[in-house]
């Protein structure tokens, strides 16, 4: 026998030996920051649980891209899994969503959270289906707060004027116009150069955002001015979630789980300590907000939501309490 044949039939019986090789399903999940970031976080828990879970035959994949909107259509379309957004663009597609856009609606995370887990959450996720998306899970982006480059805002009267980059949201526009502000709606991946060339004076986003993107290099002045709560979702392709198993279906949602759970302590954790690194980087942080002045200035823009979009459900918002 040969030295090729020995070798050539060495390798059969290893391959019999092995059994057949192992067919992986890939994942793809896309998400618009750093991986170190809430998102990331959130991005990572999901990878490792699934991939344990399944004992490796899902391999999930993260990639970046700073544009939400593109990502909402790439899984409509099916060209891409997941994404984790902000519900920033999310409203254009499914218009129910831009009630939880609305400023000042709720109080403090808790309540945030409590209410995208309740039977409201749950019922706003299923709105996404006949959209074409899934909706799989609430995550979170955070309080937003406001940042510029042109002087310390306390009050709205501060914000006349202001030219302020907002997401590509009907809601945050509408209310920036209320308090006298310039909206300017673009991508988060338009931001840093439209900062930097003077296309726009500021913008608003939270302390994870703030802290993971270095927006101290090119903003000056933090008011922690916490306007709005800046859900986040998880949404993943319809015909993704149809070619799982009952059992991989299981595992696939206890990922998400997971991944929420990551990407809401990362939060938590950055909301305690992103302040004070803020600071250290050089930011002028106001905390002296008067936060009354900014809700009666937005009193006109409130009254247009309760018509425009659902007022039942901002008052089942507003009313929402913890059980017991
Ligand atoms: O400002 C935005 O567009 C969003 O808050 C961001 C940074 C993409 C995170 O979802």
């Amino acid at each position: 026998m040969t030295l090729f044949r020995r070798s050539a039939l060495a390798a059969g019986l290893a391959t019999l030996l092995a059994g057949p090789a192992l067919a992986q399903t890939q994942i793809t999940i896309q998400h618009a920051l750093p991986l170190n970031s809430h998102y990331g976080a959130g991005a990572l828990a999901f990878q490792e649980a699934l991939q344990r879970l399944t004992s490796n035959r899902f391999a999930v994949t993260i990639q970046r891209n700073d544009n939400e909107r593109e990502m909402i259509e790439s899984v409509q379309i099916g060209t891409l899994d997941c994404t984790i957004t902000s519900t920033g663009p999310v409203g254009n597609f499914v218009p129910a969503v831009r009630n939880v856009d609305v400023p000042f609606l709720f109080r403090d995370y808790a309540h945030a959270r409590g209410v995208l887990d309740s039977e409201i959450g749950q019922e706003l996720l299923a709105q996404f289906t006949p959209r074409g998306l899934a909706g799989v899970i609430w995550m979170e982006n955070g309080f937003r707060h406001l940042t510029n480059s042109r002087r310390e805002v306390t009050t709205p009267e501060h914000v006349r004027g202001l030219k302020v980059r907002t997401m590509e949201n009907q809601v945050h526009m509408r209310a920036f116009t209320a308090l006298g502000a310039l909206p300017t709606p673009m991508a988060f991946s338009e931001l840093v150069p439209a900062l930097q060339q003077g296309t726009v004076d500021g913008q608003e986003n939270p302390i994870p955002v703030i802290v993971a993107n270095n927006l101290n290099q090119v903003q000056r002045h933090l008011s922690l001015t916490a306007h709005v709560y800046s859900p986040a979702v998880l949404i993943c392709s319809p015909a993704t979630l149809a070619a799982l198993s009952a059992e991989d279906r299981a595992h696939f949602m206890a990922a998400a789980r997971a991944a929420q759970e990551a990407n809401r302590n990362r939060v938590s954790e950055d909301e305690r300590n992103g302040v004070d690194e803020l600071r250290r980087r050089g930011m002028t942080v106001i905390t002296e907000v008067d936060t009354a002045a900014f809700q009666n200035a937005l009193a006109p823009a409130f009254a247009e939501f309760e018509r425009t979009l659902d007022g039942a459900l901002l008052r089942r918002i507003r009313d929402w309490r913890p059980a017991g």
